[in-house]
């Protein structure tokens, strides 16, 4: 990845300029033609009653990851006081100076630690926003050296949000293997470890909202996805009937999405979503992003109840995950979803 600078400094420093690497093109810009007009909401998702077997609310979740890829969910079981620790442990991260915040800077070649997002040119518009990348599940693939453990109750907060997410993970692979026509512990084979990251995600303010973007369009990489976002300030837009759909928070709710593994091994029933972050004039926003992650050697592509049960042609080519993965980061995000690789029309 190539180095490039804090956002949040370019903003401290001058809180009006927005250099050139930073423009969007056009075509990309927030307020493009392409917004959705419609101000129609992502469905909500009671997880509770998940639990409780209820089948309506499962109809619920398969409504909600075919037409969508994206919803909300609540009565989630997460204490409040564990997302409020998370979220204050994540802004207490982006306070200190840089200079602390550069001692957890990424090393080249590696994901983890502080910095931006994936750049791979020259030639690359940036996006407005900051990141500390780790991984967060199990313990022996953390690097602590990424750690910022003199942030009080950095660690603590992250370590109990983790234990939180492991298990809302797990209750909606459950469910999704039901509706994929598996045993509820179908999906939950395939990740022997329920290998962890977060992303923590810091926008600050622009002058010109109208001319950036937080994060660029792209789709997860993910198994599935959960977003933690700021409970006022909309910044999250996904696409849908080919146009934007701001998701708008409703408090302490979690936001999940299908990441580009469940839509290979769903035979594409299910669509890792494109999705953006836009920013906004008045008030930084954070964002702490948390993915459940395929282990490497895991081969993703329709599972057999799918293609068996539906009688569906095998739309994508079984690969290892982490082969999938070294794809998609070595090429830049240009409006098709990296999930087209996957598909079977491609070789
Ligand atoms: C992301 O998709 O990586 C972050 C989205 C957000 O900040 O809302
Ligand atoms: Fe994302």
């Amino acid at each position: 990845s190539l180095p490039v600078p804090s956002v949040q400094e370019i903003v401290k420093n001058d809180s009006q300029s927005v250099p050139e690497r930073y423009i969007q093109e056009h075509k990309n810009r927030p307020l493009g033609s392409d917004s959705c007009p419609v101000s129609s909401q992502i469905p909500i998702i009671d997880l509770h009653l998940l639990a409780c077997g209820d089948e309506d609310e499962r109809t619920k979740l398969n409504f909600a990851c075919k037409e969508w890829g994206f919803f909300q969910v609540i009565n989630h079981g997460v204490a409040e006081e564990v997302l409020q620790k998370m979220k204050t442990a994540v802004a207490a991260f982006f306070e200190l100076p840089l200079e602390e915040k550069k001692k957890y800077s990424m090393a080249e070649n590696d994901l983890q630690g502080y910095g931006q997002g994936y750049v791979v040119s020259d030639q690359q518009k940036l996006d407005w926003g900051d990141l500390i990348f780790l991984l967060t599940l199990p313990n022996k693939y953390k690097k602590m050296k990424y750690w910022p453990v003199t942030v009080t109750g950095f660690k603590e907060g992250i370590e109990e949000y983790a234990t939180e997410m492991h298990k809302v993970t797990e209750e909606i692979l459950g469910n999704l293997s039901l509706l994929m026509g598996m045993d509820k512990d179908g999906l939950r084979l395939l990740h022997a470890e329920m290998k962890q990251a977060m992303r923590l995600n810091y926008y600050p303010t622009c002058s010109r909202p109208d001319l950036v973007l937080g994060v660029s369009p792209h789709s997860d990489a993910s198994s599935i996805t959960v977003l933690l976002q700021d409970d006022e300030i909309t910044g999250l837009q996904i696409r849908h009937k080919g146009g934007w759909v701001p998701v708008k928070p409703i408090p302490n709710a979690l936001v999940v999405n299908i990441g580009d593994a469940i839509e290979a091994w769903n035979n594409g029933m299910y669509k890792s979503i494109e999705h953006r972050a836009v920013t906004n004039e008045k008030r930084a926003r954070m964002s702490i992003a948390t993915f459940l992650i395929p282990e490497d050697d895991v081969e993703i592509g329709p599972v057999d109840s799918v293609v068996g049960t539906y009688h569906q042609p095998v739309m994508y080519k079984k690969i290892k995950y982490v082969d999938y993965l070294r794809y998609t980061l070595s090429r830049e995000m240009d409006g098709k979803a990296h999930t087209e690789f996957l598909k079977l029309e491609n070789e």
